[in-house]
Parts: structure tokens; C-alpha cells; sequence
């Protein structure tokens, strides 16, 4: 299907996921545990990507993952999605995630991840992905540096 592989913007598939945390999101400490974090940021990775390629996609590999401020129960947990690169069948989406206290609208950015997914056609193979359109300088910038990120995943594996 030729259509589906005409270029887009990253601005087409660009995603947000919201979600308050709850008590049974804690973690001993009584803090947001990091395994429901991760959970959220791979389901919105998978949404941008799916949004872009029109297709199932499957998670690859994913970056590490640095917490740079704890999430408090109670607090709203934003997650800010978008496909930074793309390859044939691969993509990469990065996921920015904040923490807002909805009483005093406070919010802080607690972490950056990136995750490269596959889209997989009606049989469960890799399949051809719409190549990524630059809009502006930045998400220029921004594929530049998702490329070489990619290359040194490629360079490790
Ligand atoms: C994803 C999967 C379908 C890929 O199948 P494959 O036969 O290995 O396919 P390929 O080697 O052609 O790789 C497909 C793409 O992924 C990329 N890729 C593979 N491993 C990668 C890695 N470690 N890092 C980054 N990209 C990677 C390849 O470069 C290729 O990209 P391109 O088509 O844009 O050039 C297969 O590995 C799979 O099913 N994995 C399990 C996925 C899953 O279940 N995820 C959830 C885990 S809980």
C-alpha cells in the first residue's frame, strides 16, 4: 500500500498520555514505583508509533532509563510521545515524562527515554514504515541526533 509510505510529520503522530497515580502504584517507599513509569512510557512509545506507521508494532530494545526526581502518589503523570526516527521497518519514539501536583499545578520533568519499536505486518514480519518529514530546524536536530543513537545501538548489538 504505496500511501501508507508517503512521509509525515513527526507533528501527525505527536501523543500524550495522562494518568494519576494512585496507591496502588507505590512502592514501599511510598513513592510512584518505577516499574508502573516504565510500563506507561513503552505503551506511549508504542502509541506514537503505532499512529505513525498505521501498523502493530513490537518493542525492540529501550534505552536506559534514569529517574531524576521521585513521582508522589497523587500526582498526575504526563508522558509526552513522538517518533524521533525511522528506518525501514524500525522507529525510534522518544518519551518525555513530568510529574504535576494538581493542586499547585508544579510540574517537574522527571525522566527521557528512548525505545525503538518494529511494525510488523498481518502475518507478525517486520514491515515498511513511513519515512519521518523535518517541519522545522528542530525536529531536524532532533533526527540527527535519534540517528546516531540509533547507529551505536546497531554498533553494540
Ligand atoms: C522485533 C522483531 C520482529 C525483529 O525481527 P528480526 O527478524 O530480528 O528483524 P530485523 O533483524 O530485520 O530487525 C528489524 C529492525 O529492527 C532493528 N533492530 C533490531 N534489533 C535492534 C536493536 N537492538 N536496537 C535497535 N534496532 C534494532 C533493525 O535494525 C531493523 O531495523 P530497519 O528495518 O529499520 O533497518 C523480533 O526480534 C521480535 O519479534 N522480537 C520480540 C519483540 C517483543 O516481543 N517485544 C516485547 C518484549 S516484552
Amino acid at each position: 500500500m504505496p500511501e501508507l509510505l508517503t512521509p509525515k510529520p513527526i507533528s501527525a503522530s505527536r501523543i500524550t498520555l495522562s494518568q494519576l497515580m494512585h496507591l496502588e502504584h507505590a512502592n514501599l517507599l511510598g513513592n510512584v514505583h518505577g516499574g508502573w513509569i516504565m510500563k506507561l512510557v513503552d505503551e506511549a512509545g508504542a502509541l506514537t508509533c503505532m499512529r505513525h506507521s498505521q501498523r502493530k508494532v513490537v518493542t525492540v530494545t529501550i534505552d536506559s532509563m534514569d529517574f531524576r526526581q521521585p513521582i508522589r502518589i497523587g500526582d498526575l503523570v504526563i508522558l509526552n510521545a513522538e517518533v524521533s526516527y525511522t528506518g525501514r521497518t524500525s522507529m525510534e519514539a522518544t518519551v518525555e515524562v513530568h510529574a504535576e501536583n494538581p493542586i499547585t499545578g508544579w510540574q517537574t520533568h522527571t525522566n527521557t527515554a528512548y525505545l525503538v519499536y518494529v511494525a510488523l505486518d498481518d502475518v507478525g514480519r517486520p514491515t515498511l514504515v513511513p519515512p519521518l518529514q523535518a517541519e522545522t530546524e528542530e525536529d531536524k536536530q532532533k533526527m540527527a541526533q535519534a540517528q546516531e543513537r540509533q547507529q551505536r545501538r546497531l554498533q553494540q548489538k
